[in-house]
C-alpha cells in the first residue's frame, strides 16, 4: 500500500491520460437544441444534412456532418416537436439525442453550445459567452436524504482549463430546469447551486456524456438577464439573433483551438 501522501500505482495510473486522450481529436458532436442556434454553426463549418440519418426512423432528430481542418464535426439538433412544430428545447430531447449521438457517432468530445440566461449579480450581461465548469439541476426537489443530492445531480463538466485561458474566456457554473421562467423555489436552488447561467439543457447533457464516459464542454451566450427587470420571454427572443452571433464566433475559436490536439491538452 502506498504510504500516506505518495500515489498508489492505480492512482498514479488514474492520473494518465486514457489512450484515447493522448491521440488527437478527431470526431466532435456538437450539441444544439434551437434551429437559431444550430444554423449559424452549420454555415460557418459548412456542414450538410446527412442523407443517411443514424438517428431511429421517425425522430425529428438532424444530423448535419462535414470535415474542418482535421476535425470531422456533427451537430446534432432534436429537430422540431412532431405535433407542435416548435424546438424540442428541454432535458429529455437534449438527453435523447445526446445518448444517440454518442452510440452511433463515437466521439471524442461533446459541446453543447447555446444560449443562457444569466446573472448580473454573477457577473454576467447579454452577449457575454461562458465555458461551464459545473452544470446542476434546480428543477429536480426530492426532499429525502440522500436523493435530495441525486435531485440537484452535481457534476463537473469537462472545463479544457488552457482552451479557457488562451481564449480569454469567462468561466461560471450553470443551473438547468425546464422552464425557461424562474418560480422562486427554483430561484432559491440555483443560488445554492452558486449559477452564472441557466438554460433548459445542460446538466442533462453532461449526465449522459458522464454515463458514456465521453468528455462534454458547455459553451453558453447570455440572451437575458434573469435579475433584470424585463420579462425573460421578451428578453430573451428580442436578443436571440444577435446573441446566437455571437455563440457561433465562440464555437469557430473552441473548434479551432481544438484541433490538432488531444484532450489531455485542452
Ligand atoms: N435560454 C436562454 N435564456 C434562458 C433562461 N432564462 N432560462 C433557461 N434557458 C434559457
Amino acid at each position: 500500500m502506498a504510504a500516506l501522501g505518495e500515489q498508489s500505482e492505480e492512482q498514479a495510473m488514474a492520473a494518465q491520460p486514457k489512450p484515447q486522450n493522448r491521440r488527437p481529436i478527431s470526431n466532435i458532436v456538437i450539441v444544439v437544441a434551437m434551429q437559431t442556434e444550430a444554423l449559424p454553426i452549420v454555415n460557418r463549418f459548412q456542414l450538410t444534412e446527412d442523407p443517411h440519418s443514424p438517428f431511429p426512423r421517425g425522430v425529428p432528430w438532424v444530423r448535419y456532418q462535414g470535415t474542418y481542418k482535421d476535425l470531422n464535426i456533427s451537430l446534432v439538433w432534436p429537430g422540431k416537436d412532431p405535433t407542435l412544430g416548435v424546438d424540442s428545447v428541454g432535458t429529455i430531447s437534449s438527453a435523447l439525442v445526446t445518448y444517440a449521438a454518442i452510440q452511433a457517432l463515437q466521439p471524442d468530445l461533446i459541446i453543447n453550445a447555446g444560449t443562457a440566461g444569466g446573472f448580473k449579480a454573477k457577473g454576467a450581461s447579454i452577449g457575454d459567452v461562458f465555458i461551464v465548469s459545473d452544470c446542476a439541476f434546480h428543477d429536480r426537489r426530492i426532499p429525502i436524504p440522500v436523493f435530495d443530492l441525486y435531485g440537484v445531480g452535481v457534476r463537473k463538466t469537462f472545463e479544457a482549463p488552457n482552451l479557457v485561458k488562451e481564449l480569454n474566456l469567462k468561466v461560471g457554473k450553470l443551473s438547468t430546469g425546464d422552464s425557461l421562467d424562474m418560480t422562486q423555489q427554483d430561484e432559491s436552488s440555483i443560488i445554492a447551486n452558486d449559477a452564472t447561467v441557466k438554460d433548459m439543457e445542460g446538466a442533462a447533457i453532461v449526465y449522459v456524456s458522464d454515463l458514456l464516459k465521453v468528455p462534454a464542454m458547455f459553451v453558453k451566450a447570455v440572451t437575458d438577464i434573469i435579475d433584470g427587470d424585463k420579462p425573460t420571454a421578451e428578453e430573451f427572443l428580442q436578443n436571440l439573433a444577435a446573441v446566437t452571433a455571437a455563440l457561433d464566433l465562440a464555437v469557430e475559436q473552441v473548434i479551432n483551438f481544438i484541433n490538432g490536439k488531444c484532450v489531455s491538452e485542452l
